[in-house]
């Protein structure tokens, strides 16, 4: 089997933020690999840097270090024309589609400004019937009760769908879903992630899906990333780090995920204790000793490496440094 080439890499990457005299150190040393036409889940509780990473894999930010690399060629530091070219292959979808969508514009509107300068060259029927068809694909239809419509006058499952289909119209290779469902209706959550996953079935579109809900991170994507402080500590299938988790920090949000075998019931006596660290200040050792429930020695003044842990299950814990286990014991 030829191994693919990942469609998008971030290696090493740190990106930290100055206001004033305050150094924020968003990103520590964050790896993350996507390949085309993959589902990966990135999971972590609010300010992990999860939409920080989004930001940076569409170089709205540089990384101070390491490397965005894309589709093999360092994308780090491109600029013009460059940079304008490699950002058509990625897309975002947020959180709010009404802050995203213009308000005096119709739907016609916004996705026609959309579109690639080439197929508007291709003659009115031809861009009517891309239109037609961009919104049939987020299944918008019929499309005439959508294209003279104001974001206003559409509930915000469709202005979802609307942002979606604004995003599908430059045709990426890659979707950014940065919380894509958090602001829908309950009822509706489930309708966006299954239309993600059928134009990943018919497209072969890659998403990185970010989330803090651990049980849809598992329904939509195949891989699974758990963000902590600014890096990952665990990553496998999601069926191993829903299943098997090994990282405390993971086995803790497994726990107190809502567990569908029991309608969404979770279990009320799980919680993680206390606060992320600040992020603003020197983190000595791994950055979740402080809620750590299996806190040891090692973990006062080194931060762990990334081990492997199961089949292409890796998570990053001084129980499974190979080095520290005699203290564990001892
Ligand atoms: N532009 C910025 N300037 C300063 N701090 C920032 C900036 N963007 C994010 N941060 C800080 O970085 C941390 C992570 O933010 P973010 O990436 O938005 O996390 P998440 O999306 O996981 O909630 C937060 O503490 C946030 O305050
Ligand atoms: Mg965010």
């Amino acid at each position: 089997m030829t191994p693919t080439e990942p469609l998008i890499q971030m290696v090493d990457v740190d990106k930290t933020f100055r206001q004033g005299h305050r150094v924020t150190r968003v990103l520590r040393g964050m790896n993350l690999s996507i390949n085309p036409g993959e589902i990966v889940a990135l999971v972590g509780e609010s300010g992990s840097g999860k939409s920080t990473v989004a930001q940076t894999l569409v170089r709205l930010y540089e990384p101070d270090h390491g490397q965005l690399v894309y589709a093999g060629s360092d994308v780090s530091h491109i600029r013009g024309g460059e940079l304008k070219e490699f950002r058509r292959h990625i897309q975002m979808l947020f959180q709010d589609p009404f802050a995203s969508l213009n308000p005096t514009q119709t739907v016609r509107t916004i996705l026609l400004r959309s579109f690639p300068k080439e197929s508007k060259t291709s003659g009115q029927k031809a861009l009517e019937q891309h239109l037609r068809d961009t919104l049939a694909e987020v299944d918008l239809s019929p499309p005439d009760n959508f294209l003279s419509k104001y974001p206003h006058e559409l509930s915000g499952g469709q202005r979802q769908r609307v942002a979606f289909a604004r995003a599908l119209g430059v045709r990426p290779q890659l979707m950014i879903a940065d919380e894509p469902v958090s602001m829908l209706d309950v009822s509706l959550r489930l309708g966006l992630l299954n239309l993600m996953q059928e134009l990943n079935h018919s497209q072969g579109l890659a998403y990185l899906y970010i989330t803090h809900d651990l049980a849809s991170a598992r329904y939509v994507a195949s891989r699974i990333l758990v963000m902590y402080a600014g890096q990952v500590v665990e990553s496998g299938s999601a069926d191993a780090v829903v299943n098997r988790p090994q990282h405390p920090y993971t086995q803790l949000l497994v726990a107190a995920a809502p567990d569908p075998e029991q309608r969404g019931k979770r279990d009320e006596s799980v919680t993680i204790n206390g606060e992320p660290p600040d992020l603003s200040q020197e983190i000595r050792g791994c950055p979740f000793q402080f809620r750590c429930p299996l806190v040891f020695d090692p973990c006062l003044t080194v931060n762990p490496a990334m081990v492997e842990v199961g089949e292409n299950q890796w998570a990053r814990c001084h129980l499974f440094d190979q080095r520290q286990k005699t203290v564990v014991r001892g």
